[in-house]
């Protein structure tokens, strides 16, 4: 027996060189980790049960059959995280550079129809060279295998990616179906081509980073939800992100664990919005004072600022926050931001996680640009993803809302619970000039002082429609809320809802307007 643990020992000791210290130490110099230690990081100490961990090819091609290292090149197994199951894969790099052959694929199947039966969330650490070249067509069946179960497990429990190395060509589409994707700059690219198949074909001279990395997708494509500095930061991100959601689509989300007083007024939020309703405030400053302990995890921070989507806890419930940011472009809703907000939405009515929204928008961005990109289709999503939205469903409107966007954002027509204002609120078809302007402008013109007539004209159309009170005549507003106690009354809303049962019409699946 004793030969025999000590072989079992010496494989064991072999599978967790994986490709072996040269390399691993070639790993650490590009400032990475490797998936080991990564895995080590993202679990709770002493967690992780490996699966499949003398899992090898079976392949013969380009004399592959001479190395066969263990694991082929990918670890996976379970552990928690916060004393929850997760299951996690992590590519290993140094191993045949973390390419994915038929084992590989196997290995990563298995882990996720495991984590849909027993309902609990995927993380996949993504560090590889994408299809195994040497494995041919069998490595693309592998990633259609994972993209199928992808989909499948879409909505049932959560899919997390971490991208921490390369991730190219069509390997790009697992972490593009999973509902988070976190990169680490300088050390991880996602792109469908590399720099040098773009300059062949479009003849662009463009950097691995400046293509596909971290800052490129947390900004300008939408593609990555963060953007971190190391390998550590970004599974500690992770580790964060579990204190909001659920383990599966039939859990609740996990409580908060603060002492934030739920009866806490706050009396800054009477001043929070300037008496110039051009003058913008960051709507970032009103969910922070709102929410417990200020903590408002934010997602897609630095795409599409304009629209603010992210995690808290109110009153140590879980909540989706989505919110116009006046601070950016006016709040205004454009084609990225209707995007980030309808795909957040989506994912909190998967989950079971109420949604609060904050408001202050001005309408859709006008101009050809936004028309010819599409804005009646995207704005469309958003408006869907709010209306077919189950969850309970509250909103705030802290200033505008203005024509449409009134509608879209979560307006009590679509099916919102609760919907309260501040007195600050202008809720109406467009803004006074622009309104003014069009149904008085005969009047101005042949006025004697034109400029004092549209002036005049203006203050009446402010005094009768810039106010949130016509909409509560018609009850399209709950209640008229004093600001500091917004929280408050936030809590009790929550509250309320938390046995919300609502149903859609039977179908097969809806057609969101894609
Ligand atoms: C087999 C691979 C590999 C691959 C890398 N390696 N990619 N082995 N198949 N796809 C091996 C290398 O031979 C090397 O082995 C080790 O991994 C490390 O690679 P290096 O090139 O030394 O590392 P680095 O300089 O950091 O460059 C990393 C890289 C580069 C940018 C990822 O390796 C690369 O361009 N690889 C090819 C990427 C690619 O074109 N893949 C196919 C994409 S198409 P040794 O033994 O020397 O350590 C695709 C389709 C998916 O994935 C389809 C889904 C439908």
């Amino acid at each position: 027996m004793t030969d025999r643990l000590k072989q079992l020992e010496e494989r064991r000791a072999e599978a967790r060189l994986g490709g072996g210290a040269d390399r691993i130490a070639k790993q650490h110099a590009k400032g990475k980790l490797t998936a080991r230690e990564r895995i080590d990081l993202l679990l709770d100490e002493g967690s992780f049960e490996e699966m499949g961990m003398f899992v090898r090819h079976q392949s013969h091609d380009f004399s592959l059959e001479k190395t066969r290292p263990y694991g082929d090149g990918v670890v996976t197994g379970y552990g928690t995280i916060k004393g929850r199951t997760v299951y996690v894969f992590s590519q290993d790099f140094t191993v045949f550079g973390g390419s994915l052959g038929q084992a590989h694929a196997q290995k990563i199947v298995r882990l996720m129809k495991l984590a849909m039966d027993n309902g609990a969330p995927v993380i996949g650490l993504n560090d590889s060279g994408g299809a195994r070249i040497q494995e041919g067509v069998v490595s693309l069946g592998g990633y259609a295998d994972i993209f199928l179960l992808n989909t499948l497990a879409s909505g049932v429990v959560p899919q997390i990616s971490a991208i921490l190395g390369p991730c190219a060509g069509g390997a790009v589409y697992s972490p593009a179906i999973t509902d988070f994707v976190y990169m680490v700059r300088n050390t991880s690219f996602m792109f469908v081509t590399g720099p040098d198949v773009v300059k062949t074909v479009t003849h662009e001279d463009v950097s691995f980073e400046d293509l596909g990395g971290a800052e490129t997708h947390a900004t300008k494509s939408g593609v990555a939800h963060m953007a971190c500095d190391s390998d550590a930061e970004c599974l500690l991100r992770i580790r964060e992100l579990f204190d909001f959601i659920p383990q599966n689509c039939e859990d609740p989300p996990p409580a908060g664990r603060s002492d934030d007083p739920v009866d806490r007024r706050i009396p800054e939020l009477d001043h929070v919005v300037p008496e110039n309703p051009n003058k913008p405030y960051d709507m970032r400053d009103v969910i922070r004072r709102i929410v417990d302990d200020g903590r408002f995890y934010e997602i897609h921070a630095e795409y599409a600022e304009n629209l603010l989507v992210g995690f808290a806890h109110i009153g140590r419930r879980s909540v989706g926050i989505v919110a116009n940011n006046p601070a950016v472009l006016a709040g205004v809703l454009d084609v990225n931001s209707s995007i980030k907000g309808a795909r957040f939405v989506r994912f909190c009515d998967a989950f079971n996680i109420p949604l609060v929204v904050f408001e202050d928008v001005p309408g859709f961005m006008p101009g050809t640009d936004q028309e010819w990109r599409g804005i009646i289709r995207h704005g469309a999503k958003l408006l869907y993803a709010f209306s077919e939205a189950t969850v309970p469903k509250i909103t705030v409107i802290t200033r505008k809302a203005y024509g449409g966007a009134y509608d879209v954002m979560n307006s009590k027509h679509i099916l919102a619970d609760v919907n309260l204002a501040w007195p600050s609120a202008e809720i109406a078809v467009m803004g006074p000039k622009g309104a003014v302007e069009i149904i008085y402008r005969r009047t101005i013109d042949q006025a004697e002082d034109p400029e004092a007539t549209e002036n005049r004209i203006i203050e009446e159309y402010k005094e009768k429609f810039a106010n949130p009170y016509v909409a509560a005549e018609y009850g399209y507003i709950d209640d008229i809320i004093i600001p500091s106690n917004t929280r408050v009354r936030l809590v009790r809303a929550l509250d309320m809802l938390r046995h919300k049962v609502a149903t859609l019409p039977r179908k097969k699946h809806g057609n969101i307007p894609l």
